[in-house]
């Protein structure tokens, strides 16, 4: 399989909660490596640019104002097989269907306050990553 990097992004009930330490020591125990870290209060335009994909969707405005609500932390991870890693540990988006081990079935329960989002993709990661980081950033 290939290295590759993906997007992830602590929610702000992620944060808020106090579960930032716990989210990055699972990725960091499974060997992926932090290319880019960085904690910032999302503004409305950066949140619909994340999330352009769900506009037409009847969440995208309470989506919007969740994820504008507090600090998120933004991080940049690598490894072999990235982005599908990361999508089995995170888990469903339902945190109340995601599996017991996964990080939202560990601790969401609720489909919105679901504590992280990472790409589904490598087209994703490229225009995700970009809402936060500029290649300077990525080390
Ligand atoms: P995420 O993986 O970040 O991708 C889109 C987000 O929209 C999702 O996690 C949830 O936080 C949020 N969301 C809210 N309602 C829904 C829904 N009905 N289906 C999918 N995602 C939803």
């Amino acid at each position: 399989m290939a290295i590759e990097k993906t997007f992830v992004m602590i929610k702000p009930d992620g944060v808020s909660r106090g579960l930032i330490g716990e989210v990055i020591s699972r990725f960091e125990r499974k060997g992926l490596k932090l290319k880019a870290l960085k904690m910032v209060r999302l503004t409305r335009e950066k949140a619909e640019e994340l999330y352009s994909v769900h506009k037409d969707k009847p969440f995208f405005n309470d989506l919007v104002e969740f994820v504008t609500s507090g600090p998120v932390v933004a991080m940049i991870l690598e490894g072999d097989s990235a982005i599908d890693v990361v999508r089995l540990m995170i888990g469903a988006t339902d945190g109340r269907k995601a599996a017991p081990g996964t990080i939202r079935g560990d601790f969401a329960l609720s489909i919105q306050n679901n504590i992280v989002h990472a790409s589904d993709s490598k087209e994703s990661f490229e225009r995700e990553h970009k809402v936060f980081f500029t290649e300077n950033d990525i080390l």
